[in-house]
């Protein structure tokens, strides 16, 4: 079998490096999983080529479209080229549910995916420097007190607990890391399908999958720690589960807490906070009284009017906003006519909700004095720009890091590159803006 293991220590590969030993770790257990992540794992390698390759341009997304421009085929060849095309192909009629694959056929897809990276390695191995990180006075800054290397989060539930992307992004550098939601008992999260993909962006029902508070302090705080700031997202099923967490997690090494009352996911909690500002406020109460940390309280865009929301919270003593979580909805399979999603309805993420986003952390900014970490759809430095001038101090990027796990280091490398073309100093500068 290949070994993709090699691609793990060229930073310049973290692009698509984790999707390719994704695909890999599958194949033991699960020749249809493989296939789809293949395809994953193809579609990143792709879109690398076209970014760091000069003498290519292309202006589709369209993947089939790439893989088929003439100058992708005359530096790859012909047979390699079909090869990708079966991965995509194969790996489309596995999301689908279209066949199911033998162990052979994820085998083929997995070598081709092996030949494509050592190709890419042969012809751009070699012209790539040593990457490194030096901290850049362009980013830097600081909301509640927390100083930031930049201004850029890992937003909670499409980032783990940060260590899991240890390889591919320089977790120092992110402004920090908004860990999967923690809960007082470990939840099993709901069952059948939780994901599936959407024009530009997916649902998902996880139902709040977690290990619980105490394995959560016990054994993964102290892992996590010292590699990045750890900002704890927190759900709870009534006021003073919020309260407790909030002592419990009043602990060193974590950075602030992240009060998620806008998960629409999961029927005993979440959502209810955050739809009635007397919940809201009630919520952000008792988690200032109980913690020492700044309280970061993330709302749901499944309101008639978020910054009403936004004033209850921070006049009960919020330090931060976040916004948005996902917007309720849902997709049917029309040959079975049920839900795709075990919970039937999930929550909307990705490119497809940026615009909605935009405009919640633009009329949200205009009404209260504390920062917000604008989230939704972030993709770009271009996306995060339009966040921060709509008056976000600071972002957060949730389902582009499933495509580009190393997303948010391009994110920050591009925003520096912005600022420095607009001649301004730092960040801040850029904060709220927009000529409106
Ligand atoms: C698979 C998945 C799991 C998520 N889990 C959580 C969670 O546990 N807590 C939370 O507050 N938000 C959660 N979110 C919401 C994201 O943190 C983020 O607010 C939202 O997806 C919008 O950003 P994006 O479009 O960049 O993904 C989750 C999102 C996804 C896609």
């Amino acid at each position: 079998m290949p070994k993709f293991s090699f691609l793990a220590d060229k930073p310049e590969y973290r692009f698509f490096a984790k999707d390719c030993l994704d695909a890999e770790k599958a194949f033991r257990s699960s020749p249809d999983s493989c296939v789809k992540l293949v395809r994953t794992a193809v579609d990143a390698a792709i879109k690398w080529v076209y970014a760091n390759d000069k003498n290519i341009s292309a202006d589709t997304d369209n993947l089939f479209d790439l893989i088929a421009n003439p100058a992708f085929v005359k530096i790859f060849g012909k047979d390699l080229t079909d090869k990708l095309h079966y991965c995509r192909t194969a790996g489309n009629a596995a999301i689908h549910n279209q066949k199911e694959f033998t162990f052979d056929e994820a085998a083929r897809c997995l070598q081709n995916l092996f030949e494509f990276v050592r190709r890419i390695d042969k012809i751009y191995g070699k012209n790539f420097p040593r990457e490194t990180f030096a901290a850049s006075e362009l980013l830097q800054t600081e909301i509640c007190g927390l100083k930031l290397a930049t201004p850029i989060f890992a937003a909670s539930g499409t980032f783990g607990f940060g260590e899991e992307f240890a390889d591919f992004v320089d977790l120092k550098r992110l402004g920090g890391v908004m860990v999967k939601c923690t809960t007082l008992k470990p939840r099993r999260g709901n069952d059948g399908v939780r994901i599936t993909e959407t024009p530009a962006g997916m649902l998902n029902c996880i139902g709040l999958e977690n290990p619980g508070v105490e394995t959560f302090l016990t054994k993964i705080l102290p892992r996590i720690k010292d590699k990045m700031n750890v900002v704890v997202n927190v759900s709870g099923s009534s006021v003073a589960d919020y309260g407790e967490l909030a002592k419990l997690l009043d602990t060193d090494g974590v950075a602030a807490i992240e009060l998620n009352i806008s998960c629409p996911n999961v029927k005993d909690g979440g959502i209810i906070f955050g739809t009635d500002e007397t919940q809201a406020a009630k919520v952000t109460d008792a988690a200032k009284k109980s913690t020492s940390k700044p309280v970061i309280v993330k709302l749901s865009p499944n309101v008639t009017d978020i910054t009403k929301i936004a004033r209850a919270v921070e006049n009960a003593g919020a330090d931060a906003l976040s916004l948005i979580n996902t917007l309720m909805g849902m997709e049917i399979n029309i040959d079975t006519w049920r839900p795709t999603l075990g919970n039937v309805t999930g929550g909307l993420s990705g490119g497809a909700i940026k615009p909605v986003a935009l405009r919640m952390v633009w009329q949200t900014a205009q009404v209260v004095k504390i920062p917000i970490i604008g989230m939704g759809g972030i993709r770009s430095a271009r996306d995060a720009a339009e966040f921060f001038l709509a008056g976000a101090s600071a972002v957060a990027v949730g389902t582009a890091n499933f495509a580009q796990p190393s997303i948010t280091m391009k994110i920050a490398d591009d925003l520096e590159k912005y600022l420095r073309r607009h001649k301004l100093k730092n960040i801040s500068e850029l904060v709220g803006k927009i000529k409106a």
